[in-house]
């Protein structure tokens, strides 16, 4: 059997998403995967990325480190791990626009019974996080994503994230995920590792076949 295939898309503009995209990935290769992290390019034009100093230059090296990700990616993935910033309250256009631009593998049935599962940052404590997560499991149905939660099943959900997946507090920018945070997105990439191995097992109907 081939190690499950793990992709982790998310934006990113102050690293804090970036954080836990690569706690994901950590947690996802002990427990077995083959990960692709990939982060979605600007959607915004240069005025607005100017308007706050870091923003371009955070951006621009992470795009150095990271490639777009591309539908190529998704049909390779046997689970898909969405991470976004929040945007008043829902998921970013920078995210939104690698999900619609899924449409044509959707179309061909190419996602139905992959894994999916999502995180995400704010800026405040009730600034939107469990909404963010819970607006990106709508399309999740849509393109037939086996949606992997996270529960209370795992001693590291009593201290921090949701049972929707892995969140961050950034307070502005100025905290990045502590350990109790990075905990649960290691349990993320664990146990969205451990489902898409036994669904593979099971040879559910398009599984990642
Ligand atoms: C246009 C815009 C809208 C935002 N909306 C919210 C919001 O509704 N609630 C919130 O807590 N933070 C909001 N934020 C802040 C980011 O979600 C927060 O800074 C997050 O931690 C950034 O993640 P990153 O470091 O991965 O870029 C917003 C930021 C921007 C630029």
């Amino acid at each position: 059997m081939s190690k499950p295939k793990v992709l982790i898309a998310f934006y990113s503009r102050n690293s804090s998403t970036e954080i836990l995209a690569n706690a994901i990935a950590q947690g996802a290769i002990e427990e077995g995967a083959e990960v692709r992290l990939r982060r979605t390019r600007e959607f915004v034009g240069d005025e607005i990325m100017s308007q706050v100093p870091g923003w371009r230059e955070n951006a621009q090296a992470m795009n150095q480190k990271y490639e777009a990700p591309s539908e190529a990616d998704a049909e390779w993935a046997d689970a898909i791990v969405f991470g976004t910033p929040t945007r008043f309250g829902s998921i970013s256009s920078e995210l939104k626009a690698y999900i619609d631009g899924l449409g044509g593998l959707w179309f061909q049935g190419k996602l139905n019974g992959k894994v999916g599962s999502v995180f995400g940052s704010t800026s405040s404590l009730h600034g939107g996080n469990e909404s963010t997560l819970l607006s990106i499991y709508t399309p999740m149905a849509h393109l037939g994503l086996i949606i992997v939660p996270l529960g209370y099943a795992d001693p590291a959900m009593f201290k921090a994230g949701t049972p929707y997946g892995a969140t961050h507090v950034s307070a502005r920018d100025s905290l990045r995920p502590d350990d109790d945070h990075l905990a649960v997105a290691r349990f993320q990439g664990r146990r969205v590792t451990s489902v898409t191995r036994g669904l593979l097992h099971a040879k559910i109907p398009s599984a990642a076949a």
